[in-house]
């Protein structure tokens, strides 16, 4: 059984205790399904003006932590000055951008946007989760708001700049290698795609 570390649940005696698929099947199970604990205050909206230092904050965290065995620590300065506060500001006027909250707490976030202006291809940016929130599901509802925006809906191809360390995670999420190339390119990111047949 794969456990989650990060499991919330004050019930640690529980058989299904840190096991999330478990766990959400049988919470699924009752005629009128509860949510599970951790999911319980989680909810996901539109990015709306003045988040954008508490989203500035998840992803300066997210990168000095997650990424920080994939990446020098000049790459990850670098990449938490282009996203400051102002930068995410205007990537979320120009993109469609989601925040994760619990309760009222940003704890991840998210955008899609036209690829190079396009109608026909999108481009899905900035998908972080805070550490400590990792693992239980969380990206992944994020892809999947993601793909439910006119952004994603109306492409046939929709391409993602993936971190080393996230590849694995779009792989799980239906992404393929772009032209089949699994390394990184010039800026360190692995491109990956989803086509429509
Ligand atoms: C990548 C990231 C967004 C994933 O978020 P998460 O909330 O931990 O992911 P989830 O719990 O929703 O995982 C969904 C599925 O992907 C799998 N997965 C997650 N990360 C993975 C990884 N690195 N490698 C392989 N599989 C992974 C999970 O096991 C899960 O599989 P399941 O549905 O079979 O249980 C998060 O780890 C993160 O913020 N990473 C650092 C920042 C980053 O690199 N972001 C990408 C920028 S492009």
């Amino acid at each position: 059984m794969e456990e989650n570390k990060n499991c919330p649940c004050k019930k640690k005696s529980c058989p299904r205790h840190g096991s999330c698929s478990e766990c959400r099947r049988y919470h699924a199970g009752f005629d009128r399904p509860r949510p599970v604990r951790c999911e319980k205050h989680i909810s996901t909206r539109p990015f709306r003006p003045g988040d954008e230092k508490d989203v500035a904050n998840v992803i300066r965290r997210t990168l000095e932590i997650s990424n920080k065995d994939d990446y020098s620590p000049d790459f990850i300065r670098a990449n938490i000055g282009s996203h400051s506060p102002d930068v995410v500001a205007a990537q979320a006027r120009d993109a469609h951008f989601y925040v994760v909250t619990d309760r009222k707490k940003i704890i991840g976030c998210g955008g899609i946007t036209g690829y190079w202006g396009s109608t026909e291809e999108s481009y899905i940016m900035s998908v972080f989760v805070l550490p400590e929130y990792q693992g239980r599901g969380i990206g992944k509802r994020i892809v999947e708001t993601l793909e439910s925006d006119e952004y994603f809906t109306r492409a046939r191809r929709t391409e993602v700049g993936s971190s080393i360390t996230a590849v694995g995670f779009y792989r799980k999420m239906g992404y393929e290698f772009k032209n089949g190339i699994t390394t990184p390119d010039e800026y360190n990111v692995v491109r990956l795609e989803k086509r429509k047949p």
